[in-house]
This record gives C-alpha cells, sequence and structure tokens, in this order.
C-alpha cells in the first residue's frame, strides 16, 4: 500500500466539511474546535491516543451527538438531518464494538444489511465458505470483514470506520485496510480512526492527530509519517515542542499544508 494517487490532491468533491465544530455529551464538550474535511476518493486517518476524543468526533460527524458550536455540512447541506436520512444520503458506519449480530448466520447478517450480500462478497469472497456460519462463531478477523463488507456493500459516499484494527493480527488488519483503501479509489471517501499510527498513515492521504479533544497535527500521510515522533509524543501526552501546550482555538492550518501545534493559545502565537 502506498500513499500514491492521492485523491486529496485534487479537487474531487467535497463530501463532509466540519467547521470549528464541538462535539460533547450532554453538558460536556470533549472535542472543541474541530475542522476537517473529507473528499470522494481519499482516506482520511484520525489518530489519537485512547480518550482523545475520536469516537466522539466520528458520532459527531455522524450526526448521533449535536453539534454545539460550529458547524457540520454534508455534501453540501447543514448535517441536521436525523441519523436514517444521512444514511439514506450515502453515510456508511462501522462502529469500534461489534457490529454484527451474533446468532444469526453471516448471510442472514448481510441480508439485514442495505446493500445484501453479492456486493460484500465480491469485497470479501473469503465469506462465501462462511455464509452458514453463525456470526458470533467467526474469528475477529473474519467478524470485522462482515461489518465493513455490510457496510460497504451499501455503497455508502462517506464511510466512517472506528478502530478496525483492534485486537486483530496486522495481516487481518491490512486485508481490511486495503480493502478501504481500493474503495476510496472508486471514489467513496473514508475516515478511519485508528490507534497504529504507521498502518494508518500508511493507507490514509491525509491524517488528523487529536490530542484532548483539540487537532494538534494535520497534513499529508506522507510528511506526518516523516515526523511520526512528533505523533507519538502527542500519543504520551508529552509536550513536543517549547509552545506545545495547545490550549487554544487557532485554526490556520488549512488544506494539506502539513502543520503541527498549530493551535495558538488566546492570547498566543498567531501563525507568522
Ligand atoms: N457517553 C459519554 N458520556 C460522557 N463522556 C464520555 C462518553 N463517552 C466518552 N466520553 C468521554 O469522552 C472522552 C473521549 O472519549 P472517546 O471519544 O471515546 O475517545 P477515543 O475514541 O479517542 O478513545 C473521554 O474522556 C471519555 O471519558
Ligand atoms: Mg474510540
Amino acid at each position: 500500500m502506498t500513499n500514491d494517487n492521492c485523491a486529496g490532491g485534487t479537487a474531487t468533491e467535497l463530501l463532509l466539511d466540519v467547521r470549528k465544530a464541538t462535539f460533547g455529551y450532554g453538558p460536556v464538550s470533549i472535542v472543541r474546535n474541530l475542522t476537517m474535511s473529507v473528499r470522494a476518493g481519499e482516506v482520511v486517518a484520525l489518530l489519537g491516543a485512547n480518550g482523545a476524543g475520536k469516537t466522539t468526533t466520528l458520532l459527531g460527524i455522524a450526526g448521533v451527538l449535536g453539534c454545539t458550536e460550529g458547524s457540520v455540512s454534508w455534501l453540501g447541506h447543514d448535517a441536521t438531518a436525523p441519523l436514517h436520512v444521512r444514511v439514506q444520503r450515502g453515510l456508511g458506519f462501522v462502529p469500534g464494538e461489534q457490529a454484527i449480530t451474533p446468532q444469526l448466520n453471516v448471510k442472514d447478517n448481510l441480508r439485514i444489511g442495505r446493500g445484501g450480500v453479492a456486493g460484500a462478497l465480491e469485497l470479501f469472497p473469503e465469506l462465501k465458505p462462511l455464509l452458514r456460519r453463525p456470526a458470533g462463531l467467526l474469528s475477529g478477523g473474519e467478524q470485522k470483514m462482515l461489518s465493513l463488507g455490510r457496510a460497504i456493500a451499501a455503497r455508502p459516499r462517506l464511510l466512517l470506520v472506528d478502530e478496525i484494527s483492534l485486537g486483530l493480527a496486522p495481516l487481518a488488519v491490512r486485508r481490511l485496510l486495503s480493502a478501504v483503501r481500493q474503495c476510496a479509489a472508486g471514489g467513496m471517501g473514508v475516515v478511519i480512526v485508528e490507534q497504529q499510527v504507521r498502518l494508518a498513515l500508511e493507507v490514509s492521504h491525509r491524517a488528523y492527530v487529536m490530542r484532548r479533544g483539540e487537532i494538534v497535527m494535520e497534513g499529508a500521510s506522507a510528511d506526518v509519517s516523516r515526523d511520526a515522533h512528533l505523533v507519538e509524543a502527542h500519543y504520551l501526552d508529552r509536550p513536543v515542542a517549547d509552545n506545545a501546550d495547545n490550549t487554544g482555538a487557532g485554526n490556520t492550518g488549512a488544506g494539506n499544508t502539513f502543520s503541527s501545534n498549530r493551535a495558538a493559545g488566546a492570547g498566543g502565537n498567531a501563525h507568522g
């Protein structure tokens, strides 16, 4: 897997446009000042340590959690439609926790998806000999293949995938992520949430790194890879530079320009 054919560099359709958004639970804001975009054909990685706010971000993008400040725009419309309407308009979601029905067999699990059985088998022929098996008896990797295959068979325009690698062997993860990459080559936009930095950077075109609810690095994955040690410092919650205490709300690192520590605190450095 390489970062060639980078759809992020071309002007394909803007699927998701999040601007200075705040997401949280009731009165508690978890993700603040989030600015993020996804274009058709692009795999975007959202990286960060456990508890950084990645799942909260996906729930905000999906509209499960309301946006209390800023905006989430989805295919040019303000994303205020209910979740089922957004699914009809092309939103796909593969949650981190078990998404399949364990007592139903593989085929029935695929049947209850919007995309049916054939599309999923086309993407993952490995599931064919397993169709009659109760999904709960599949290996972890096969279960993820099932939930990912089912979501992709519905032909979403934007697919959100939460920590598909959790608990899986590297080979299984590679298989799943290369299928994701293949779908993006066909025009789908994808957000993958990952804790595994190197793997996610390998498969994505662009990446955002989140720390304590704020984006602290973003850029082309190839560029972020070169500074993987910075990403890891954010994971370990270490300061990464002299002015590394990112408490503010600056948002000047736009587009594909690699930027680290872009948030300038209130009264702090403006860029330049
Ligand atoms: N339902 C909830 N209610 C209140 N706080 C929550 C809820 N879910 C998650 N949080 C808090 O939000 C923060 C970010 O969580 P999460 O988005 O799950 O992080 P990540 O996916 O990066 O591990 C954590 O501090 C977590 O305790
Ligand atoms: Mg999570």
